[in-house]
């Protein structure tokens, strides 16, 4: 623990969504350790999503405003996990009205904090960092590609706008996609509509931020942290991550998995590197025609897996969701497993019979997929899944493709072969445990990540010491 730290009053911003909270809360704990007094700022209903980290550090302090709502959101809802993604607009306009609140709560602080830490999705705090006079950081819990991406989109918006296929010439290696692949706010955008200008305008604002942080690696995204750094004309982005393997203790709170469940004494008796994992995140509900080809696709594909399935409701099956088909689980005894509802991930993928993970390649589930040296089976769906992919399939030539889109139905016969070809390709293995290699060597002492932890530490700790006025004058 650093003494210049000590006492350093920091304010974090998370946006109510797990993906987005969870390595927040990660980089928060590293704050933590090292001994900067740190207060969080939620809304009621999430609350208990910091139990885990005040239990860890019961100094943390939360500060809570009510949700201001919004008329397209249920009474009560305050988290994207009650909503799904639509969410993402109206919770982000909703709380952005926290704004007048915030600055008189800093006005009437003796002690206020001397720098702000917010979600990427919150970028509207950074003119409230700044009438306040402390740097504004933002936080990214997607990777430096889709953000470059981002970034991009809201310059050359008005020719990128109708065209079906857009390449983007301006970033290294000229990533190009379809449309459909962009991230939604560029085809959902409603230009003059007050809920997305405030979407747009806070992810521009991000550009203007004092810092910003990655949860990355130099190995994985140099390409795109160096076009950022460039676009934002400083040094200061900065790659921590993996984050939860950085600086020392990794999560916080106790894992409550046990190693005697169904799941481990089924996956010791495999033999090494011949399980295939199965999990679309915390949000994404497969139709039932998906459900059907993606259990077909295994039955077929002859490799050992683990599916996780969410318990559906009835309102969900209505609605076309589909669970796993009646037989399937007696078909495939032995050689498959279902897990129904929630599944310790990060342990599965670390147990020494997992080789493979079939994922929707969200960022959170690509960099535990790395972590664990597990090959990535990629069926984006949306949001920066499809960034992500290419970044790893067609940029890395480190991870394969076996579907794509939200909607698409993949034919079994075809994803199973697909299935079988890539967990027996030892070429693609050996490069995921080379990536592992190099997400392990940048979080140990003097390796990448670790080195821009002790930075942003650093500058941080600095604040204490200097006068904050300097920080109005410097925007
Ligand atoms: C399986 O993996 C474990 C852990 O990596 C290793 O100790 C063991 O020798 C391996 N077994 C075989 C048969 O290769």
């Amino acid at each position: 623990m650093s003494s210049s730290t000590k006492g350093v009053h920091i304010l974090i911003f998370p946006f109510p969504a797990q993906g987005h909270i969870l390595p927040l809360l990660d980089f928060t704990h590293q704050l933590l350790l090292r001994g900067f007094k740190i207060i969080i700022l939620v809304t009621p209903k999430n609350v208990p999503i910091l139990d885990p980290l005040i239990s860890t550090h019961p100094s943390v302090e939360i500060l809570v405003f009510p949700f201001p709502g919004h008329p397209s959101l249920p009474a009560g809802v305050e988290n994207i996990k009650d909503v799904g993604n639509s969410g993402n607009t109206p919770i982000i306009a909703g709380l952005s009205k926290l704004r007048g609140p915030i600055l008189e709560w800093f006005k009437a602080q003796s002690n206020p904090p001397v720098a702000i830490i917010y979600d990427f999705f919150l970028g509207w705090t950074l003119d409230l960092a700044q009438q306040v006079g402390v740097p504004g950081i933002v936080f990214y819990s997607s990777g430096p590609l889709s953000i470059s991406i981002v970034f991009d989109i809201w310059k050359n918006f008005e020719a990128y706008k109708d065209l079906g296929f857009v390449e983007f010439n301006g970033l290294p290696k000229s990533p190009r996609f379809v449309r459909e692949h962009l991230p939604s706010v560029f085809q959902k955008f409603k230009e003059g509509d007050p809920d997305w200008e405030i979407v747009r305008n806070g992810l521009i604002a991000n550009g203007r931020s004092f810092g910003s942080i990655f949860n990355t690696f130099e190995a994985l995204d140099s390409d795109y942290l160096g076009f950022l750094k460039k676009e934002m004309g400083h040094e200061r982005v900065y790659s921590i991550g993996p984050i939860n393997l950085v600086g020392g203790p990794g999560r916080f709170g106790k894992s409550n998995v046990d190693a005697n469940e169904r799941v481990f004494t089924w996956l010791d008796e495999c033999p090494n590197e011949s399980v295939l994992y199965v999990a679309f995140g915390s949000q994404k509900l497969l139709t039932k025609a998906q459900m059907e080809a993606l259990t077909i696709g295994l039955e077929k594909s002859e490799v050992r897996f683990i599916l996780v399935a969410k318990q559906l409701t009835a309102q969900q099956e209505e609605q076309g969701f589909g669970s796993v088909p009646k037989g399937f689980e007696e078909r495939v005894s032995g050689r498959g497993l279902v897990i129904k509802g929630w599944a310790p991930q990060v342990e599965i993928l670390g147990h020494r019979a997992v080789s493979g993970f079939l994922s929707h390649c969200g960022w959170n589930s690509v960099l535990e997929a790395i972590v664990a040296g597990v090959l990535i089976l990629g069926w984006p769906m949306e949001a920066d899944q499809f960034i992500n992919t290419w970044l790893l399939v067609d940029n890395m030539k480190t991870s394969v493709r076996v579907c794509e889109g939200s909607d698409s139905v993949p034919d079994p016969i075809e994803l199973g072969r697909k299935i079988n070809e890539a967990m027996s390709n030892d070429l693609f293995k050996e490069r995921a445990k080379k990536m592992r290699d190099e997400a392990l060597e940048a979080v140990k002492i003097g390796g990448g990540s670790k080195k821009d932890l002790d930075s942003i530490v650093k500058e941080l700790g600095q604040l204490r010491v200097e006068n904050s006025c300097k920080w109005a004058k410097h925007f």
